[in-house]
Order: C-alpha cells, then structure tokens, then sequence
C-alpha cells in the first residue's frame, strides 16, 4: 500500500491549480442517466471516486469516453441497460447511491444498496427515501436493498426537509427534473456544488429555480438533451491548500479558488493572523513567521464552516497560540485525526463532538495513518508544519479526493514523496 512521506518544515511558495469539484462531479455524473442524449463535462477531476463512478454508470449502460488523465468526459445513457447498483459497490463509495433518483426518473424502477455508514457516521438515507416516496415512488427495503418503483412516473411535491442535506437536495433535484408538475424543495442545501448541479442540469434543458436558495422549484420536463457543463472549482480541495500553506508558511496562489465558496474558512484563517487576498483569477494565501492565533470553529451547512475542512484546520491550530474549540454538528464520529495528530505532539481532549485543541510550539514527524479523506490530507498538513518525517498510510484515502496531491504540494516547495508498497 503507498504511503506518501513528508519532511516539514519547507515553506510553500508557488501557484497551486484547483481542481474540479468531486463532490459535484459525482453528481453531474449521476445526471448523465437522465437523458438518451451526450452530457459532456469538463474539468472533470481525475480521482479514484470520480472513475469508479464512471465503472458504476457503465454497468448501467452508460457509455463513458474518458481518457486517463483527461479533464473532459462524455458520458450517454443512450440505453439503460441494468437498473441494480450491488452492495460491493455502494458499499465502496457512498455517492453512487445518488443513482437511484435518475434511474427512477428514466426508466421508473430501481434496485440500489443501502449505502450504510462509513467511518465519520451513521449517515442513513431516510430523507432521500421520504422525497421519492413524496414523488410518488413505492419504496421498499430488502435485504439491504432499496427497491423503488413509480412506474407511471414521479409526479411533482413538495417537500420540506427536517434539516440541511446536500445528498437529498441533489438527489430529490436529480430525480425532479422528469418528474410531472412542479416540485418544491424547502430547507434545500445551499452548497455550490447545488448551484453546479441545477447550471448542469438546466444546460440539459431541467427547469430549476432557486438554487443556493433555501427553496428549489423544479418544473418537471418530459426529457432532457444533450450538453456541456464545466465542473465546478473544488472548494474543499482550495481551502485544503490555504490550511496548507497557513501552516507551512509562505505565499501560495490558488489558482481557480473562488473565494465566495471558501469565506467562512478565509475568515477564520484572517482571524488567526493569516494574510487573505482574493485576486482576479484566485486567493492568494501569505504567512510570515510568528505563531497564528487560536480560533473557535463550529461546522455548519453552507455558509458556514464546512465539515469538509474540519480536520484540515484543526491540524492548522494545533500549531497556534491559544484554545481553539471545534464543534462538529454535521457528522457525529468526524474526530478520528485527533489521536494521530496527538502522535505528532498535538495536545487535543476530544468529549462528543466537541474538541478543544491546546496550541503547542512544535510538532514532530511521525508515522500517522487515518479513516477517511479529510482525516489523511489533515495529517499531511500537520507533516508540512512538524519537525522531522511524518509518513502517511493508507494513501487510497487521499487518493480518492485529491489529484496530484504531492505533484501540487512539491511544485510549491513541499519536501514530499510518494512510496510505493
Ligand atoms: C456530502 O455528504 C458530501 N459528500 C460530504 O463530503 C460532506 O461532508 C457532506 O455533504 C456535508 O457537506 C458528497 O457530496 C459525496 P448530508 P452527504 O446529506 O450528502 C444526515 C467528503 O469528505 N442525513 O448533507 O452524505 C447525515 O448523516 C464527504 O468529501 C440523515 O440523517 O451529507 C449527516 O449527519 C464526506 N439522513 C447530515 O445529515 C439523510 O437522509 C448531513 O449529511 C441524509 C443525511
């Protein structure tokens, strides 16, 4: 298994390029089930999640024209030819329940695993579930397996749901789309990566309004066309790098960032003494020498403090002058970083979701390994800031939502490689 090591202590300095979205082309990959006709996507980020999407949609009878390491795709549902998504694969990687809805949609049925829970919580499904069953779907749970019908078709709801979530605001959207009349979507998720996939959707010909509002209206149409869609910048992966290079210190451009999808993160790093500058084009991340202030971080749906970079930051303070107090109100198990970063010599006392980092003057080097995405790429944001070597296993992890990882943190300085076996 890879391990990517890292000698800290080298600061960043240098432009890093950002990525499309995973986490929004995942879903605009999911949309391709929706129409006969080509859905030709750029900046199509290449990852181990986004090409087992691809494997997933061609099981089904998409055909999928993607080269290795090229940023467009085309994918053409032309003919579904298989309306099951198996255990082995929902199990591997959550988002590809999210075919569910389109294959409702299309063709009127779908057999899909349930998904499960995963290392940062129990994560059930029951709010997409209640949208289809609002649409009018027969929903049935069997052997660990969805199985949804409407076979005269989803009719237009509406529907309110009990608190944010992206994945059944995308999903309820997705599937709305072919649906007949018109469907509401109360409390919807406000993510860009929502707004990425209503642009899609409507280049396909959907009538969407209101996305990154609280309330969607979707005016269901009887078919959707061909089009062509740019992926969104990934925000995650660019306030991943502003941790980064916070940490790390130096001057480091994100090329592609938009700050508006990062604010809540551009100003906790300001509060901590971290030089913020969004430019044409990007946000320039600076940091002289000298310790950065401690920070509260509370996570909350967009526009607030994104879970998705939790870890990241905690990482960042561990290194301040101060308490910071992190609470987690998305996802109830999304502390696992904190013992490995305790191997570094961070001081954190973790009770619930809460956490409470005490600053400590310097880490040191350590091998490390984490349960998810986020957790991975924190521990290499604490390598680039410790003493020493800090190598971290299980490299899948960060493999599954970052690209060229080491490419984009060595072209800036980073003293990192990647070891194989
Ligand atoms: C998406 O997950 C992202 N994944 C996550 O990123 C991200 O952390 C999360 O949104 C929050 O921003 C993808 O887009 C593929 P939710 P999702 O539905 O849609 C509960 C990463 O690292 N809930 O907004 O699954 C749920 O358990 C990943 O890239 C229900 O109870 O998140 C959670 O506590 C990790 N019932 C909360 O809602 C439901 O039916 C919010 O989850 C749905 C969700």
């Amino acid at each position: 298994m890879d391990r990517i090591a890292i000698v800290g202590g080298a600061p960043l300095n240098g432009v890093i390029p950002i990525s499309g979205a995973k986490n929004s082309a995942l879903k605009v990959m999911a949309a391709a089930l929706l129409s006969d006709q080509p859905l030709i996507l750029e900046n199509m980020p290449n990852l181990a999640d986004t090409r087992f999407m691809a494997d997933l949609l061609s099981s089904l009878g998409v055909s999928v024209d993607w080269p290795a390491g090229d940023s467009t795709a085309t994918l053409r549902a032309r003919e579904i030819v298989s309306t099951i998504a198996p255990y082995d694969l929902v199990r591997k990687m959550r988002a590809t329940f999210n075919v569910l809805g389109p294959l409702l949609a299309r063709v009127g049925h779908a057999t899909v695993s349930l998904p499960g829970g995963c290392a940062i919580g129990a994560r059930p499904v029951d709010l997409h579930l209640k949208a289809f069953e609002a649409m009018g779907a027969d929903i049935h749970i069997d052997s660990g397996y969805v199985k949804a019908a409407a076979l005269r078709g989803l009719k237009g709801a509406d529907i309110t749901f009990p608190f944010v979530s992206v994945g059944a605001t995308e999903h309820a959207m997705l599937a709305a789309t072919l649906a007949k009349g018109r469907t509401v979507l109360r409390n919807a998720a406000r993510e860009p990566e929502i707004v990425d996939l209503a642009d899609c959707l409507n280049a396909m010909g959907a009538q969407i309004a209101g996305a990154g509002e609280e309330v969607i209206e979707i005016d269901g149409v009887e078919s959707l066309s061909s089009a062509r869609h740019r992926v969104v910048g990934d925000r995650i992966e660019a306030g991943t790098y502003a941790i980064a290079a916070a940490a790390a210190g130096g001057d480091v451009f994100l090329k592609g960032a938009q700050a508006a999808h990062i604010a809540a993160l551009l100003q906790k790093l300001e509060q901590a003494g971290v030089d913020v500058r969004p430019q044409g084009g990007g946000v320039r991340i600076a940091r002289a020498n000298g310790r950065l202030r401690a920070v509260d971080v509370n996570t909350e749906p967009f526009p607030g403090f994104p879970t998705d970079l939790q870890a990241q930051f905690m990482a960042l303070m561990t290194l301040a002058d101060g308490v910071s107090t992190f609470k987690e109100n998305i996802f109830e198990n999304r502390f696992m970083h904190a013992p490995e970063l305790s191997r570094l010599g961070a001081s954190i006392a973790v009770h619930g979701n809460e956490a409470q980092v005490t600053g400590v003057e310097r880490l040191l080097g350590a091998p490390v390994m984490a349960t998810d995405l986020r957790a991975s790429v924190s521990l290499v944001i604490a390598g680039l800031a410790a003493e020493g070597e800090t190598e971290v296993n299980r490299v899948y992890h960060l493999d599954r939502g970052f690209e060229r990882l080491e490419r984009k943190l060595g072209d800036c300085g980073a003293r990192i490689e990647r070891r194989q076996g």
